[in-house]
C-alpha cells in the first residue's frame, strides 16, 4: 500500500476536518492508498513514541460538519526551528528538518499533504526544496493567501462577524452609542471590509488604508447630525491610524507579531474621545469566536474539494503545489508562486469603491 500523511499546521480554521475527509474518501476511490496523519502538525512524527493515527472512513465519518480539526494543531511546530528549552530555562531553536524526511521515509510515506496558511506553506516549499514529495492546501481565516482567490475558513468567519455585527445594530440604537467592532484578519482587511459591507457599517478600517482619526470623527458626526444616534465601525485588529506605528503592508518584511486582542479597538476608543467625539462609545471585540464553530455550506464544500483536488495532485505526482481556487476552478498554483507575496485588499478595487460609494468611510 502507498501511504500518505496528512497534517494540519497554524491557527484552526473552520473546515480543517472536511479537507481531510476529502482526501479520504478520495483516496478511498483508489486501490492501495492508506492515509494517515500526524498529529499537531509535523510534531507527531517528531515525537517518540510518534503520534500518527490512521485515517479512515469511520474517524473521518460527518467530521466535515465540526470546526478545529480532529488531528489538533500548533504554531509551535517549525520543524525548521524547532523549539528547544536550554537547561537554564532559556529557548533557542534547531533544525530538525532532515530528521523529519528520515522518519517521515521510514513511516513508509511516500508523500505529504500538508493543510495550513502561510506559515505552513513557507514549511513545505523548504521541505519540498529538500527532497519531501509534499502537497500543500491553503487555510486561513484571514484570506491572505496568494495564489487562491478564498481560502476555505473566511467566509464562516465573515459570517460569524456579520452575526456579531447585526446583533449590535439594536443595542447601538437603543443607546445612541457609537458601536466598535474588532475582528481578526492578521495584517489584512478582508474580514472587516466583507463585514462591513455585509452588516451596513459607517466606517470600516483596514491596515491597508491607515486612518485619519479626524476624517472618522467627521464621518460619525455627519451621520449624527443627520440626526442618526447611533454608528457602527468595524475595525480589522491590523489597522493603524496615519499618524503612529508604521502599518503592517508597509512593513511586510516584519511579518506578523502577535498583537493582544482587543488593542485596536480599545486604542480607537481613546483616540475618538481625544479627537473631540462625544458619543458614548462601546468596544466589541470578537476574537477567536471567528475561528470556532461549524463552517458554513460554502466552506465545507470548497475545503472538500480541496481535499479531493489534494488527494489528486499526490496520485499524478504534482509535488510542490498547492491546491487552489481561481477563478471558479478548483486548481493548482507551484507553492513557492503562492508564497511569494501577500493577499492584501487593494484600496482601489471595485470592492472598495463600492463601500465608498455607499457611505463607509475608511478614515482616509
Ligand atoms: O491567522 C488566523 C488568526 O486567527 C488571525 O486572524 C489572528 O491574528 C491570529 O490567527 C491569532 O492567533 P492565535 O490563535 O495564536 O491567538
Amino acid at each position: 500500500k502507498r501511504k500518505v500523511l496528512v497534517l494540519t499546521g497554524g491557527g484552526d480554521c473552520p473546515g480543517l476536518n472536511a479537507v481531510i475527509r476529502g482526501i479520504v474518501k478520495r483516496a478511498k476511490s483508489e486501490k492501495n492508498w492508506e492515509i494517515i496523519g500526524s498529529m499537531e502538525a509535523f510534531n507527531g512524527v517528531l515525537r517518540d513514541p510518534v503520534e500518527i493515527m490512521e485515517l479512515n472512513d469511520k474517524v473521518t465519518a460527518g467530521i466535515h460538519v465540526k470546526g478545529g480539526t480532529i488531528l489538533k494543531t500548533t504554531n509551535k511546530g517549525n520543524p525548521l526551528e524547532f523549539p528547544v528549552q536550554q537547561k537554564d530555562g532559556s529557548w533557542s531553536t534547531i533544525d530538525r528538518s532532515k530528521e523529519l524526511i528520515d522518519r517521515i521515509n521510514s513511516l513508509g510515506v511516500d508523500s505529504v499533504i500538508s493543510i495550513g496558511g502561510d506559515g505552513s506553506q513557507r514549511i513545505s516549499q523548504r521541505l519540498y526544496e529538500q527532497g519531501l514529495n509534499i502537497v500543500g492546501v491553503p487555510k486561513t481565516i484571514d484570506n491572505d493567501l496568494s495564489g487562491t482567490d478564498f481560502t476555505f475558513g473566511f467566509r464562516t468567519a465573515v459570517q460569524i462577524a456579520t452575526d456579531s455585527f447585526d446583533k449590535l445594530v439594536s443595542t447601538a440604537e437603543s443607546h445612541h452609542r457609537v458601536m466598535i467592532m474588532e475582528v481578526m484578519g492578521r495584517d489584512a482587511g478582508w474580514i472587516a471590509l466583507h463585514t462591513a459591507i455585509a452588516g451596513g457599517a459607517e466606517v470600516c478600517l483596514i491596515p491597508e488604508i491607515p486612518y485619519d482619526i479626524n476624517k472618522v470623527v467627521e464621518r460619525l458626526n455627519q451621520r449624527y447630525d443627520r440626526g442618526k444616534g447611533f454608528a457602527h465601525i468595524v475595525i480589522a485588529e491590523g489597522a493603524r491610524p496615519i499618524k503612529g506605528e508604521v502599518t503592517a503592508v508597509e512593513s511586510e518584511e516584519v511579518g506578523y507579531e502577535h498583537k493582544r486582542l482587543g488593542g485596536v479597538a480599545y486604542q480607537l476608543s481613546e483616540q475618538l474621545r481625544a479627537a473631540g467625539c462625544e458619543a458614548d462609545i462601546r468596544e466589541t471585540v470578537l476574537g477567536h469566536t471567528q475561528r470556532g464553530g461549524t463552517p458554513i455550506a460554502f466552506d465545507r464544500i470548497l475545503a472538500t474539494l480541496f481535499g479531493v483536488k489534494a488527494f489528486e495532485l499526490v496520485l499524478e505526482g504534482e509535488f510542490g503545489k498547492m491546491v487552489s481556487f481561481k477563478n471558479n476552478k478548483v486548481t493548482s498554483v507551484s507553492i513557492e508562486e503562492a508564497i511569494s507575496k501577500y493577499n492584501y485588499v487593494n484600496k482601489n478595487s471595485f470592492m472598495v469603491r463600492a463601500a465608498r460609494s455607499i457611505g463607509i468611510s475608511f478614515g482616509d
